[in-house]
């Protein structure tokens, strides 16, 4: 079968969301953080995700700035922290994530084989485009498509079809790479062929739909893809 583009979700996947508070933790000035990053990174990242859902439910979009701001407060309060010192550096590196390592050279390989790439995320033009450039990732995608053009989050079926519509083509046509299961599941629904990137060695979700492949990191990506 003819594959028209892999299309790739941001945040958990290309770009590692633990990295502001990690990178802080390891800051003299923030070293009071080494024993929570890691809750409070956890923290914000599931409210973050709570708030994407809760909002597409209520319809009330937010975008996604403000979401992760908002996730970073409730998750500074849960720490007892309020130092607006350490909400503006947090923020500051989360627009600046650092991709995964293996990020570039799988994309690097999927485009020397002839195959589109492009980015499907809940991030807005402005942070995906940011992170893309920060990364070092420039040029290595044909489309960066944002929820922000139909103002809704995944796993809301509109939103994979901003894929389908931007390649002209089948949701079967389409393989989706996401370390997120949730997102998995609203892609594989969609119609899309789906790789979970399990970079947590989380159980598989108990929800309908599920992914063809099970990946540690990205790197078995250009080689499945080649065999579909
Ligand atoms: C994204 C979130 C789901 O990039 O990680 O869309």
């Amino acid at each position: 079968m003819a594959i028209s583009a892999v299309v790739f979700d941001a945040y958990g996947t290309l770009f590692d969301v633990m990295g502001p508070a990690r990178i802080l933790a390891e800051q003299p000035q923030f070293s009071d953080l080494k024993p929570i990053w890691p809750e409070l990174g956890q923290n914000w990242r599931v409210r973050q995700l709570e708030y994407t859902w809760l909002r597409s439910l209520m319809r009330d979009h937010a975008d996604f700035w403000q979401v992760t701001c908002d996730a970073l407060d409730w998750a500074l309060a849960a720490a007892g922290r309020s130092d607006p010192e350490l909400r503006a550096a947090l923020l500051a590196l989360y627009r600046h994530l650092p991709a995964y390592p293996e990020a570039a050279t799988t994309l690097q390989s999927l485009r020397a084989s002839g195959v589109k790439c492009a980015i499907l995320s809940n991030g807005t033009p402005d942070l995906l485009q940011t992170a893309v450039t920060t990364a070092g990732l420039d040029g290595l995608f044909d489309a960066v498509l944002s929820v922000e053009s139909v103002g809704v989050y995944k796993p809301d079926p509109r939103v994979y079809a901003l894929a389908t519509e931007r390649f002209d083509c089948p949701a079967d046509q389409i393989v989706f790479v996401s370390s997120n299961g949730w997102d998995v599941a609203g892609a594989a629904a969609f119609g899309f062929r789906c790789l979970w990137v399990n970079r947590g060695a989380h159980p598989p979700e108990r929800l309908p739909h599920g992914p063809e492949h099970i990946l540690d990191d990205l790197r078995a990506v250009p080689q499945i893809v080649s065999g579909i």
